[in-house]
């Protein structure tokens, strides 16, 4: 330790977020680029360098082709602009899954390499010993139960959970092998009601849920979604703008000044004095 502090920066930290189980719920959205991270910065307690960035931002069908590569692009982007929140970063398919100690060394590049506070790992039975692993060596650790998206072949899709129940008790199981090995949060997605509920009561850790219902302690949304970027949304998604129309329109109208000349106008013209 030294007294040494080179910037005023003053970011939540993760035993902060870990007691705000049962408290005032945890705001979280995902971010990908740094003017976004700022202005929803002010806002959330929690920003998520989602790999949903494949998708929402390269267009891929999955997550599966997330690489080390494109977490610490974005994470590093979203570091610039976040100033207060606290900063998670996705640990992309085939970082984790193996060897503790390789997913120690992925978990630590990504750290060391964004400045960001902890990763997130889809986790489970499998996983639950990593967790332990990188939690006991300085990195906390966020989980991610229920529908795990890096999963998808297995599943045959992207599928809500819990609904039979032998499918329940391997939810709760999840739940409560990533608590036990020390996640500071978990995030729960495309669970019913009842069964966020009773795994959130179940776990020390504060839930986060994505289509998991009101009984978390939290919520997180894919920013894109909650902007309405897309055409179509999940049912659990609340669009609180229509940003899709708003830029379509905006480029329609660009457009039209453009061929019309209306655009560029004296005042967006530079003259010689
Ligand atoms: O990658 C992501 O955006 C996520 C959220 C859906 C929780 O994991």
């Amino acid at each position: 330790m030294s007294s040494y502090t080179p910037s005023p920066v003053k970011r939540l930290t993760a035993p902060e977020i870990y007691a705000r189980k049962g408290g005032t719920p945890l705001v979280s959205l995902t971010a990908y680029d740094a003017p976004m991270a700022e202005i929803l910065d002010n806002h959330c307690d929690i920003l998520l360098v989602g790999d949903s960035v494949g998708m929402v931002v390269h267009g891929l069908l999955n997550t599966l082709g997330v690489t080390m590569e494109m977490m610490i692009l974005h994470g590093q982007a979203v570091m610039r602009g976040a100033k207060r929140a606290f900063v998670v970063v996705d640990m992309p398919f085939g970082s984790y899954e193996g060897d503790p100690e390789v997913a120690f060394d992925n978990a630590a590049r990504l750290l060391k390499e964004t400045g960001a506070q902890a990763v997130k790992v889809e986790s489970g039975p499998t996983v639950a010993r990593t967790i332990a692993y990188l939690t006991q060596r300085g990195i906390p650790v966020m989980g991610h139960i229920g529908l795990r998206p890096q999963a998808v072949n297995v599943d045959g899709g992207f599928r809500a959970k819990g609904r039979t129940p032998e499918e329940r008790e391997k939810v709760l199981q999840e739940a409560r092998d990533t608590d036990a090995a020390g996640a500071f949060a978990i995030v729960i997605e495309g669970v019913a009601a009842d069964l966020a509920g009773e795994i959130t009561a179940a776990v020390k850790a504060p839930t986060i849920g994505i289509g998991a219902s009101a009984a978390c302690d939290g919520q997180i949304l894919v920013v894109d979604d909650m902007l309405g970027q897309f055409d179509w949304s999940p049912k659990f998604v609340r669009r609180y703008a229509a940003l899709r129309e708003t830029i379509s329109e905006a480029a329609a109208a660009y457009a039209k000044d453009v061929k019309s000349r209306d655009f560029p106008a004296p005042q967006e013209t530079y003259f010689a004095k």
